[in-house]
């Protein structure tokens, strides 16, 4: 006799749909068409289109191996070294208690627990932001409220604090460091200053999302807004990851710093977001963690790191200006802007139908929003996508 299939606790829930980025590359890896072109995910690609592994992380990654000694735990909130490199590298405040976390996302979703689990109920979006942002706060209970965000126009400031107009003390406001993701287009110096007078004006909470530094302009140039903030803010978190600047991104390096000024109340923080990070991934991992610290610190490797990341920077700006004028030469109208964005990522100005036909019949991916990866683009890719832009009529 066969048993009866048992019930479990997913009958009847409706099929989930696929990543909007991660799925993406799945679907690119499972075309075998010979030409393709993989603009989902943002990862660095070069001109052979191969991710690097940096100089200075495989130099460093060596001699940690070589010297290790124990695979013992680290501590909950990681490894001192890595702790005191990344607060050096965001210039965070002396005010500043930094958690390891396993990757960036990891950072957001701590933030989210520790903010929610004391009090939080909503927190402020960019819209558009990254496709993973609702989802990360939402599975932590946090309501979404998006604010308008987009290109450089004088009127974006004034669009952005009236849809901040309605957050309280009790809501947590994200913002991006730079590179913003997806558009690209980050805030000037007159409306980081903007927005820190209304922050400090109205007592608001701040989460700044930094996933890109270095990749805008220098590290130190890019952290800039950071100091500002803390300022401003009562409670300011950063979240950074290490998977683009050091190109760390299957290691899952990542770190919160929390920013308050009372000693007494960021202890507590601290104690939360321990005991939150106790009951997920409990320890961080090592390796990729101690890599940074080693390359940041060490005097030779930092300046190698520096050099590469530097090459990478100017290679994106150097792409964003061909592609303006690549696209311009060929009447295509869809990437108008590009040129005055920062970081990996534009969003064409298609339809998601136009997206489908890029990808049914050109084996161009990118995601149904517009949204591609310069960081993925050959030299020869540009072209590709030029053209391919022009057959649907872009
Ligand atoms: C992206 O936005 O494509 C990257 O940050 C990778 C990711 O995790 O989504």
């Amino acid at each position: 006799m066969t048993a009866a299939s048992p019930r479990t606790r997913y009958e009847g829930l409706a099929p989930l749909p696929p990543d909007p980025i991660f799925g993406l590359k799945a679907a690119y890896d499972a075309d075998d068409r010979a030409e393709k072109l993989d603009l989902s995910a943002g990862v660095y690609k070069d001109d052979s289109g191969r991710t690097p592994v940096f100089a200075a992380v495989r130099e460093a990654q060596q001699r940690l191996i070589e010297q290790e000694s124990t695979k013992a735990y680290l501590p909950i909130l990681g490894a001192a070294g890595f702790r005191e490199a990344i607060a050096g590298l965001l210039e965070l405040p002396d005010a500043a208690a930094v958690a390891q976390t396993p990757s960036g996302t990891a950072a957001l979703a701590l933030a989210a627990r520790l903010t929610g689990s004391c009090g939080a109920r909503r927190v402020f979006l960019p819209d558009p932001t990254w496709a993973n942002h609702a989802p990360i706060m939402e599975r932590a209970g946090l309501e979404v409220v998006p604010y308008r965000y987009g290109p450089a126009v004088p009127e974006r400031i004034g669009r952005m604090l009236e849809d901040l107009a309605g957050a309280t003390n009790d809501d947590l406001v994200l913002v991006h460091l730079c590179c913003h993701n997806p558009t690209g287009f980050d805030l000037d110096d007159e409306e980081w200053e903007a927005l820190a007078e209304v922050v400090h004006a109205r007592g608001l909470s701040v989460l700044v999302d930094a996933a890109y530094v270095g990749f805008a302009g220098t590290p130190a140039d890019d952290v800039r807004p950071i100091s500002r903030l803390a300022a401003a803010a009562p409670e300011l978190y950063v979240a950074t990851s290490c998977s683009k600047n050091f190109g760390l991104y299957r290691e899952r390096v990542g770190a919160l710093g929390i920013i308050i000024a009372d000693g007494e109340q960021r202890a507590r923080a601290a104690e939360t977001a321990s005991a939150i990070a106790r009951a997920v991934w409990s320890n961080p991992p090592w390796l990729g963690g101690t890599i940074v610290a080693e390359v940041l610190g060490d005097t030779a490797l930092r300046a190698s790191w520096s050099v590469e990341l530097t090459e990478m920077r100017d290679r994106l700006h150097e792409h964003r200006r061909t592609l303006a004028e690549r696209t311009a030469a060929a009447g295509v109208r869809a990437l108008e802007g590009i040129s005055d964005g920062n970081g990996m990522f534009h969003v064409a100005s298609i339809t998601p139908e136009q997206a489908d036909e890029l990808r049914s019949k050109h084996a161009v991916y990118l995601l149904r929003s517009g949204r591609f990866n310069i960081a993925a683009l050959s030299a020869a890719d540009i072209d590709t996508l030029c053209d391919a832009l022009a057959a649907v009529g872009a």
